[in-house]
C-alpha cells in the first residue's frame, strides 16, 4: 500500500480502468461464472439489498435474529423446490457456494460413516462430478473413487456397482452435470447407495433452480429430488440460476439431525460458546438477504417465466448449432447448458476465433470440444452468436493451444 491517501475519484477511476480490461459480466459474452438475467428490475433489487446489508455479518443469529429468519426462509424455499418433507428446522444451511455445500455434505457423511465404524470412508462420484468432491476427500481424509460414464455421459450404474464397497459413505449423482449438462441416473444411484447403507448426494448446484420450474412447465424431468428414495442430501446454488450475486447456496439433508454433523461447536473460549453451521466464521449477510429478496420478488411464476425463456433460447441455439456442418451437441442435455464436439474440426481453434470476436466460450477436455452455459441475458445475442460461430467454423486456423482451464 502507498503511504499517502488517494482521492476516492482517483481510486474509482483506476478500478474502472482495470475492470474494463476484463469481460463485461452483463454483456452475454460469457458462458458460466456469471448469470446475468437481462431483467433490470431484478438487478436493481439486488443492488438495493446490497446497499442495505453491505456491512452486515451473518455470523451471529442471536444478534441478528431477523437475518437468521430470512436465511431459514431461503432454506425452506429450497427444501420445497426439492420436495423435502417440511420440518421445523428445515434440515439444512446456507453456505457461500456449491463447493461449501458439497464440503458440508461430505463431512456429514464421513461422520455418519464413522458412527457406523467405517474408519476411512470413501466417496463414489462420477468422473463428470465437480472437483469439489475431490476437494472434500482431500480436506476430510476420505478416499475418492470415480465412476466412469456410459455412452450417454451418465454415471454408469453397473460400473458403480462394481466400485461400491462397505467403505462407501456417499454416492454422488448430478442433476445435472457441469461438463455435459446431463442428468445422472439418480434413482438407480440412490438405490445402490441404500443397498450399502451409504448416503446419496444429488448435486443440483446448477439444476436446483432450473429443474423444479421445468417440471412445473411440463417438461419431462427424470426423478432427482427427495421424492427419490435413498437421496439423502441435495446441494442447490442460489448464486447460479437463483440469480443472486455470488455467495449463496443451500445444502439440504433429508434428516434434520444430520445438520449437527456439519455444525461446529466450541465452548472453551474466553468469549463464550462459538458455533457455526459451515466453514465460514464472519460472513457476508447480503447474499442470503438477496436470495430472500429475489425469491420474494420473482415467486414461482417469475422463476417459471425466466426458465421458459431460457429454455427457448437454448433450443434456438441448439438448433442453430446443429445446422452448422461439423458441429455436434454432446449427448442430450436437459437444460440451458450445451457441450459441443466435432469429428473433423478443431474446436479449440474455433474458440480462438470466437475469442477474437469477444465471445468467451469454455473449452471441454472430455470429449474435446466447447461448453456453453446459458443465462437469460443470452436471449438477445443468440443470433449474433450463431452467425459468429458459423464464421469461426468456416474460417478458423490452427489452434493457439489454449488449454481448457476452469480455474
Ligand atoms: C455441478 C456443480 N457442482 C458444484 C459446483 C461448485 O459451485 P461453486 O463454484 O459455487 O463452489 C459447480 C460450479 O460450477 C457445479 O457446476
Amino acid at each position: 500500500m502507498q503511504s499517502e491517501s488517494r482521492p476516492v475519484a482517483d481510486v474509482l477511476a483506476e478500478l474502472d480502468a482495470r475492470r474494463a480490461q476484463d469481460p463485461d459480466e452483463h454483456g452475454g459474452r460469457l458462458f458460466g461464472l456469471v448469470y446475468p438475467t437481462g431483467h433490470p428490475e431484478l438487478e436493481a433489487l439486488t443492488h438495493d439489498v446490497y446497499e442495505r446489508f453491505l456491512f452486515s455479518n451473518a455470523l451471529n443469529p442471536l444478534r441478528f435474529p431477523r437475518l437468521a429468519e430470512m436465511e431459514r426462509e431461503v432454506i425452506a424455499v429450497a427444501g420445497d423446490l426439492a420436495h423435502r418433507s417440511p420440518t421445523e428446522r428445515h434440515g439444512g444451511s446456507m453456505t457461500s457456494g456449491g463447493t461449501e455445500s458439497i464440503l458440508m455434505s461430505m463431512l456429514v457423511n464421513r461422520e455418519r460413516a464413522r458412527q457406523r465404524g467405517i474408519e476411512r470412508p470413501q466417496i463414489l462420484a462420477p468422473v463428470s462430478a465437480h472437483p469439489a468432491y475431490a476437494k472434500a476427500a482431500h480436506y476430510f481424509d476420505l478416499d475418492f473413487v470415480q465412476i466412469p460414464l456410459d455412452e450417454d455421459y451418465r454415471a454408469d450404474v453397473s460400473a458403480a456397482r462394481s466400485l461400491i464397497s462397505d467403505r462407501t459413505c456417499v454416492v454422488v449423482g448430478a442433476a445435472y452435470s457441469y461438463p455435459h449438462g446431463i442428468m445422472d441416473p439418480i434413482t438407480e444411484l440412490a438405490a445402490l447407495a441404500s443397498e450399502y447403507g451409504a448416503a446419496c448426494h444429488v448435486d443440483a448446484c446448477i439444476g436446483g433452480f432450473v429443474l423444479p420450474f421445468m417440471e412445473m412447465l411440463g417438461f419431462d424431468v427424470p426423478p432427482w429430488d427427495f421424492r427419490v428414495e435413498g437421496v439423502t442430501e441435495i446441494s442447490m446454488d442460489v448464486h447460479k440460476y437463483g440469480y443472486v450475486p455470488k455467495g449463496a447456496s443451500v445444502i439440504l439433508h433429508r434428516d434434520d439431525d444430520w445438520v449437527w454433523h456439519q455444525t461446529f461447536f466450541y465452548e472453551r473460549w474466553g468469549s463464550g460458546l462459538y458455533a457455526t453451521p459451515a466453514i465460514a466464521g464472519a460472513r457476508a449477510a447480503a447474499p442470503a438477504v438477496a436470495a430472500w429478496a429475489v425469491m420474494q420478488h420473482l415467486g414461482i411464476d417469475g422463476y417459471k417465466n425466466i426458465v421458459a425463456e431460457l429454455l427457448s433460447t437454448t433450443e434456438h441455439l441448439r438448433r442453430g448449432i446443429e445446422a452448422i456442418d461439423g458441429l455436434e451437441i454432446v449427448g442430450d442435455p436437459i437444460g440451458p447448458l450445451l457441450a459441443l464436439q466435432s469429428h473433423r474440426i478443431d474446436l479449440y481453434a474455433v474458440a480462438d476465433v470466437m475469442e477474437e470476436k469477444g465471445w468467451y466460450l469454455n473449452r471441454n477436455v472430455e470429449p474435446y470440444g466447447l461448453h456453453l452455459m446459458l443465462s437469460p441475458a443470452h436471449r438477445s445475442v443468440v443470433d449474433e452468436l450463431l452467425a459468429d460461430l458459423a464464421f469461426a467454423v468456416a474460417h478458423h486456423g490452427e489452434s493457439k493451444g489454449v488449454a481448457a482451464r476452469y480455474a
